[in-house]
């Protein structure tokens, strides 16, 4: 088996329990399995174990106070959180719990925690009936909330002679925490390695005259967020954006076409589905488009009603599914009645190897908004339904059905 601990980075936070001699296994683990670990210990840890220990163990000055003793060199708690691949506190007390899910920074450990950027695992170590009191239960659960990974702690006898957790879990399921949560990311950053995918996002404007546009308010939001799941997930990936959002951002090394209206996306889009093997039609096109737009801007005195004509403008989801041969298409539907039969309709008429519905019926999901709920239906019959989510959520959602239709 591959060993997905080697090369990284790892902040190891240690609070002052009496777990804090175990502290020094997990350390050298840890060190064994090739990560670089970087120890960051409270004031109270250096109580129980010594940094001396520690620091030979890593070999690395072990890091406690927001300057060096010796030096007076400043010691930086956000390069530290950027470097961390992963940041693991062990043991965590119920006092160091506390602070964390509360924002108390009042030492280097918590410091950390708070400019750490990547994932943060915590083994909680204390008496078994600091553990069951409903404040560090509070607690543990917002930091459940904030992402952090629990690893539970060992059952024991309480004081009141019934049995409860409390004891730290030993090293070695510690390490398993931190490769099994490598491992996962892995996984994601390996399913759409190697392929190209081209995605259209947000709205398109058709003009009326130099200054007026038709257009919608699709923000882009579903789109970029899809864009960026993907590269994460080792995909090359071109995003055509539509006038979007202005605020939203593409990854460091994501391709972004800037179009305007319909017909310069469906010449962009064609251009790179050439070069591509997924195309993703996240963009909300403009079904109609001026037939004669103006070069002039139209005047108020110029008559008392306007008569504006509108044309069809080309279906590029359509085009591309004309011509897509071995090539994965994947369309959404925005729908407000007859839901299913329309998005099964649509797959079908465009050629779509999968369609992503959103109901403007269900709330918190369609344009503008952070949230989506989507119905995923593939051409291979299979309907996944999903809850309310984040549109992050949901793109993670896609990326895996996308996913499953490359290993078919
Ligand atoms: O037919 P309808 O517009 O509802 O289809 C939606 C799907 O088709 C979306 O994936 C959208 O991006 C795509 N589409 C397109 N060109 C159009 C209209 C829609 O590619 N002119």
């Amino acid at each position: 088996m591959n060993n997905s601990l080697n090369g990284k980075h790892i902040v190891l936070g240690i609070s002052g329990g009496i777990a804090a001699y175990k502290s020094a296994f997990l350390l050298r683990l840890l060190v064994k399995k090739g990560a670089e670990v970087q120890v960051v210990i409270t004031p109270n840890g250096k109580e129980f174990i010594t940094p001396a220990t520690l620091a030979a163990l890593s070999g690395k000055p072990v890091v406690s106070e927001f300057f060096a003793a010796n030096t007076g060199e400043w010691h930086s708690h956000v390069d530290l959180g950027l470097w961390a691949d992963l940041m693991i506190v062990a043991p965590a007390t119920a006092s160091t719990i506390g602070k964390m899910a509360n924002g108390i920074a009042d030492n280097m450990l918590i410091t950390t925690y708070l400019s750490a950027k990547e994932q943060v695992i915590v083994a909680p170590a204390m008496d078994l009936d600091m553990w069951a009191h409903p404040s560090t239960r509070r607690n543990v659960e917002t930091l459940k909330k904030d992402g952090v990974i629990i690893v539970e702690p060992q059952s024991g006898f309480l004081a009141s002679g019934l049995t409860g957790k409390g004891r730290m879990e030993e090293p070695e399921a510690i390490v398993e925490a931190a490769e099994t949560y490598f491992e996962e990311i892995e996984r994601c950053n390996r399913d759409l390695k190697g392929r190209r995918i081209v995605i259209s996002a947000g709205p398109t404007y058709e003009n009326i005259d130099p200054v007026r546009f038709i257009g919608n308010y699709s923000s882009g939001k579903m789109g970029f967020a899809l864009a960026n799941e993907c590269y994460r997930r080792g995909a090359d990936v071109t995003v055509v954006a539509g006038p979007v959002d202005r605020t939203l951002t593409l990854d460091a090394g994501i391709r972004r076409i800037d179009v305007v209206s319909a017909t310069e996306m469906l010449e962009a889009m064609k251009e790179e589905f050439a070069i591509s093997d997924i195309a993703v039609m996240a963009a909300a096109v403009a079904d109609y488009t001026p037939a004669e737009p103006l070069d002039r801007k139209i005047k108020r005195e110029h008559t008392d009603d306007l008569v504006l004509r509108l044309v069809k403008n080309p279906d590029i989801a359509a085009e591309l599914g004309k011509e897509k041969g071995e090539r994965l298409l994947i369309g959404f539907a925005l729908e407000t009645d007859n839901e299913f039969e329309n998005a099964l309709g649509k797959m079908k008429r465009k050629n779509l190897d999968m369609i992503v519905l959103n109901s403007l019926r269900d709330k918190g999901a369609g344009m503008m908004t952070d949230t989506n709920k989507v119905t995923i239906f593939t051409s291979d019959g299979k309907e996944r339904r999903y809850p309310l989510k984040s549109k992050k959520e949901v793109a993670s959602d896609i990326a895996d059905a996308i996913s499953t239709l490359l290993v078919r």
